[in-house]
Parts: C-alpha cells; structure tokens; sequence
C-alpha cells in the first residue's frame, strides 16, 4: 500500500467499477490537456485533406542524408513506395543525433533484471555499444542486405543487435524468446539467415533455460547459416562449434570503436518479422527503412503525447513482438525517450513487481495488454495499491479488445482517475498504431479504439461487397495505404497480394479483423475473421498448431479452434483423433502439449484437448472449424446438412456434454 493509503475494499471495488459501467465516454481530463502536445482536433481534418503531406512532415521529424523526391509512389499497387530517393539510416536517427544534440547521458533505457539487477543505458553508451557490434558483424564478413537471425530475452543486447544489425544495412528477424528452438530454425531457413545471434541461456522466474544448446540441437545443417553469435548472458554451459560460433564479448572486443552509418535507401527493407497467418506457414511481414520509422517515430510521439524531456515511458511487451521492436525500439529511440526495460515475467519475484518498477523509475506512461490487465485484476488491487503510482499520466492497451471492465480497473486501480487510456489498434503488418485516441484530443469509450489517427483511412465494409457500412458490424478495412505498412512478404510476392489485396481489390488493405462503428463512428474492433487465434496477445495461426499436435505419433488427425477465455482473451481448443484403437489418456494429452512445446513454443499448447472419433467435414473432406466452435462454446449448431455424417455431431456432443458433467461433479 502506497503511504498513507488505506487497505482497499475489493467488494466495494466491484461496486464502484459496476456502477461505472454505465459512462459511456471520458473526456480527456483537463489537467492532461493543459500540458498535451496536440490538443486541436483540427488535426483530423487537416490531415485527411493533404494526407501524403502529413505523412511528408512527419518524415520531416527525422534526419535525412538525402531528402526524398517523391513522397508516395503508388504507381504498382499494392506495392507502394515511400519517400523514394531518399536516403537515412535508422541507427543513425536513433543514437547518432541526439548524442550530436547534447543528449548523450539521457538515459535511453532503465534496464532490470529479473533477480533485480540494473543498468542504466545512456544514449551516449548504446551508440557506443552499438557502432562496436555493428564493426564486429562486419568482420564475420555480415553485409548490407543479408538477413540476421536475432533470438533472446530482454536483455540490452538484443537492442544492441537490432541497431547493430540497422548501422550496416543488415535486414534482422527477431524471433520470440518464447518460441521454440524448431520455430528458430524455421525462420532462419526461410529467410535465408547467414548468422543468428543469441544467448547462452534465459532467466525464467527463478530459473534459467539452457538456449545455445536447444538451437544446436536442431540447426546443424542450415546451408546458409554461417555463424551463431552467443551473448554470456548467465553463465549457462555450452558447446561452441568451431569456425561456426563465436562469443559476442570476444568479437565486441576485437572490433573497432566507430562504425559510419551506411546510407540507407528509404525503401531498403529494415527487418523480417514473421508472423502467424491462415496457413501451416508463417508469413515474413517486410519493413522498410523510411517508412516504418516515419510511422513508428510519428505514432510513437502523437499516441503517447510524449515530452521526450520529462516523461519515463514504459511498454511491456517484448522486443520479439511488432509491439517490441515499434514502442520499445525504433519508436522511443528515434523520439529520444528514456524508457524502462524489463527482463522478467510480471509475478516474479511477487505479483506486484511491475508496480514496484514504476515507483522506482516513476514511470510517467504505461502501455501493456489487456490479458496482464486481465491478470492483475485476478492478483487483486492489493498489489498495485502497495506502491506509488502517482507518477502515471498516460496509460495504453494493445494486442486485444478490452473488456469494460477490464478497461475501468485500469482507469481507477492503475490510472488513478486522472490518466487518459489510449487503447491502441495495429498489427505486425501495419508497423505502427493506426487506431487510436489522441488523448488530448479524443474522447474515449471503455471497450473502443476510437477513430483512426490522422492520415489513416479506415472503414467498416460488408462482407460480400466490401460497401462501407456507417453504423453497424462488417469488417475492418484501411483504404489508403501509409508509410508503415508492410511491403511484401518475405519472397512471397503473390501470397502477399493475395492475403491482403484480393479481397476488396487492389486498392483496398484486407486487415483479418471484424469491427464495429457506433453512432459515432467510432471503432470497436471484435476479433479475427480468419483461422488465426489470440491467445494473451500472442498471434497464433489455427494451422500451425494444427501441424504440431498431428506431427505426434499417436494422432491421426486434429483440428483447433479459438475459444473465448476469460484470462486470456482467447486459449486453444483441439480437437484430436487417434490412431487406430488408441484411448485418449491424461498420458497422450501429455503427449500432445509436450510436442506443441517443442515444435513452436510453450505459449501455443492446447488449454482443452478434446479426443473424437471422427471429425465433421463436408462432404469434399473439409473440417468444419465453426460447428467446432459453436459445440465447444456451448452454442446451438448452426446448419449440419452439409456434413458428410451429420452423427459425427451428436457423439461429440454427447461427449463434451459428458465432460461438463464430470466437471461440474
Ligand atoms: O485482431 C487484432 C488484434 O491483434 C491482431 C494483430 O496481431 P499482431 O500482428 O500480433 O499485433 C499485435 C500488436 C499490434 C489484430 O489483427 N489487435 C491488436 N490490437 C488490438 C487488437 N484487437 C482489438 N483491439 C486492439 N487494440
């Protein structure tokens, strides 16, 4: 408890926050848009008539070798250009002009450990930091253009590799920490990686996780892989292969203190982040140089109402997420903020250790999501309420709808009543946040996203036409395209026109979400139309899971659903057959998770196995996933006269009804 404060009453709590229910917008308070950056809503308008010149002076917010000649190229959609002709380097925008602006000892990052350990980063220092890994990458023979596999925690490293990576024109793909060693080597084989950088070993809530020595296990014969830089990271034991694996202290020592930056077209791609899709196989989402800073530095300054001289910014997500590498990396470094870095999980070492953090670096803008929001209302207020903090003046959701309520714990627990909430639309494909409050400008509603930010065009459509729909459900689309969005997939060309731009036609961006817009026109964005499942925030394709539950000896065939989780936003269902005569036992469930685990990561295993004899498909052999759902959710199933053996539905229904029962007993 906060000094001075007394025990909260978690019953009265509840009331409190019911009775709020019933508000159905907040003002931006007024003590917030007296000190707010943007408070005209002019903005909305001004943008909308000029949107490419908007996007031009926000491009203007950055350092430019060269200046671009053209702001938009959209002479071959969907494959747009952005600030053609005009050259940049994004390490250079991040570390080099503000330390040449006297801005060298701001702290850009307050790093904590797990186990407590701190390191305060100074601009001045990761620049240093950074120029000696980027001279050490090139010695390895890394060159502009290649890609670069990056794979570790939240360490200060991974940073460091990132920018690293950016200085020489090297294209990273970071993978989740979370992911599995064979999710590793997936990645880099597709993308043609020629040298993975990672870590000895991982802290996880007390304990440490051999990594060097799971990647070895399956990366052996990777043709394009030439080196595995490892960072001694906690000391964890492991075999380094001769004229493949060097220690990263060793290179960084060898190398030479100043790296030039390399003059980067606005166009050349910055990284590949892979992410989940409707199939088995990953997509590479591209960004690029000028564009994706331009969106990042622009959103990351508008959304957060940034002073970059005053505030303490914290987003919690990890770097191996879009929300890592935009709003804890390129967004904030290129906005000179200093931000707070944290290694560990949010129960660990006590269910109040984000709050203490805030408390000790007095975090002034706090950005998350709603499934932590989601578990810390199960910890209970106790645990925020033990700490300070009054420095709060901004807080942001992302990843999920909220709920309301979800939404009102966070205002009055977290917020105090006095922060404005900007709950925060994007995905890995759009770069950066596309709908969103401005809070000093936007009113907001619990549960809503509002209205796009200024430049971005977005609509509501109807399924089958794609005609906008003012008031009602259909689905999202983004009508114009903006300097974040991604350019192609990975060396899918096609796949990337098809995924996203057949649809609704060329000019017309498919998002994969269903949305809503009220009386007002605001957005309230309700979940995936496609096979891809949410689970706290973490992108999961149904097929993916698909393939690792089948990939297990004792199953003959599976199919997964999302099913809607009071925690987790969404968990996973899967619905599995044996082979031949085998019995589903707690053993194969085991089984099953156990593979899960190792083919994609621990995140992706199955909360409810389901064991069938049969599956119902149509009658050309297609699984259908929706009566899936509705007989998992407890709904009445729709249409089965397509089945090829409707009875396929009542013994599972008798099943699961069965599983309810025992459940209940
Ligand atoms: O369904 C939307 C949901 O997350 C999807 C994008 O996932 P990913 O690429 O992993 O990026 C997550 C972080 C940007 C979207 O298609 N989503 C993201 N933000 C929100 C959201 N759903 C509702 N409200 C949000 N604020």
């Amino acid at each position: 408890m906060a000094q001075g404060q007394t025990a909260r009453d978690e019953n009265e709590l509840e009331h409190e926050l019911a009775a709020m229910l019933d508000i159905e917008r907040f003002e931006p308070p007024a003590e917030f848009v007296k000190h707010a950056n943007l408070t005209d809503p002019a903005i909305y308008e001004q943008a909308d008539s000029d949107w490419q010149g908007w996007w031009a002076s926000q491009a203007e917010r950055l350092h430019w070798f060269k200046r671009w000649d053209q702001v938009l190229d959209d002479s071959n959609p969907p494959f747009y250009k952005w600030f053609t002709g005009g050259k940049l380097n994004v390490s250079y925008n991040c570390l080099d002009r503000h330390v040449e602006a006297g801005l060298g000892d701001r702290v850009a990052y307050h790093w904590h450990g797990e186990e407590g350990e701190e390191l305060d980063i100074t601009y001045a220092d990761l620049l240093d930091r950074v120029q000696r890994f980027a001279n050490a990458l090139k010695d390895l023979g890394i060159e502009k253009g290649d890609v670069v596999g990056i794979y570790m925690g939240m360490i200060p490293e991974v940073v460091v590799s990132m920018l690293a990576c950016a200085r020489i024109g090297a294209i990273h793909n970071v993978v989740f920490g979370g992911f599995s060693a064979e999710s590793v080597r997936e990645r880099m084989e597709f993308s043609q990686a020629k040298a993975l950088i990672t870590v000895d070993g991982a802290a996880r809530k007390g304990n440490v996780a051999p990594v060097k020595q799971n990647v070895d296990a399956v990366m052996g014969d990777l043709e394009h892989l030439k080196h595995i830089i490892v960072v001694r990271s906690k000391g964890t034991e492991c075999e380094m292969k001769a004229g493949r694996d060097v220690w990263y202290h060793e290179i960084v020592a060898a190398a030479a203190e100043v790296c030039p930056p390399e003059e980067m077209d606005a166009e050349d791609p910055l990284f590949i982040l892979y992410t989940s899709g409707s199939t088995a196989k990953p997509k590479g989402i591209v960004h690029t140089t000028g564009g994706y800073l331009t969106g990042a530095s622009s959103t990351h300054q508008n959304v957060f109402d940034l002073h970059a001289d005053t505030d303490t910014y914290w987003c919690c997500a990890d770097v191996g997420w879009i929300t890592g590498h935009t709003y804890i990396v390129y967004g904030p470094l290129a906005n000179a903020t200093t931000g707070i870095m944290y290694e560990g999980a949010p129960d660990y070492p006590h269910r109040g250790i984000w709050w203490e953090l805030v408390e000790r670096y007095k975090a002034t803008i706090f950005y998350t999501a709603p499934t932590a929001i989601r578990a810390c209302i199960k910890w209970g207020a106790e645990h925020p309420d033990r700490f300070d903090l009054s420095s709060l003046r901004l807080l942001g959701t992302v990843g999920e709808p909220i709920n309301p309520k979800a939404w009102l714990w966070y205002h009055k627990v977290i917020g105090g009543e006095r922060c404005p909430i900007v709950d925060t639309w994007w995905q890995t494909e759009t770069g950066a946040i596309m709908i969103s409050p401005l809070p000093g400008i936007t009113a907001t509603k619990p549960g809503s996203a509002t209205r796009p930010l200024p430049g971005v065009l977005a609509e509501v459509v109807d399924e089958h036409e794609g005609k906008p729909i003012d008031q009602g459900q259909g689905l999202l689309v983004l009508k114009r395209p903006w300097p974040s969005m991604l350019r192609t997939l990975y060396k899918e060309d096609d796949r990337f026109v098809q995924v996203y731009f057949k649809k609704f036609g060329i000019d017309t961006y498919f998002v994969g979400d269903a949305a809503r817009r009220d009386k007002d026109g605001y957005f309230w964005v309700i979940g995936r139309v496609d096979d891809v499942v949410n689970v706290s925030g973490h992108r999961l394709s149904t097929a993916e899971v698909e393939s690792a539950v089948v990939a297990c000896e004792s199953v003959a065939e599976c199919a997964v659903i999302g099913q809607s989780d009071e925690l987790t936003g969404q968990a996973i269902t899967a619905f599995v057959t044996l082979q031949g005569t085998i019995d589903g036992t707690p053993e194969i469930e085991d089984e099953i998770r156990a593979g899960v685990a190792e083919r994609i990561g621990k995140f992706a295993r199955p909360k409810r196995i389901i064991f069938a004899d049969d599956l119902p498909k149509t009658r050309s052999g297609k699984i259908m996933r929706r009566l899936l759902r509705d007989i998992a959710e407890g709904r009445a199933l729709g249409d089965v006269t397509t089945l090829r053996d409707p009875s396929v539905m009542a013994v599972l229904e008798e099943k699961i009804q069965a599983e309810q029962a025992a459940e209940e007993s």
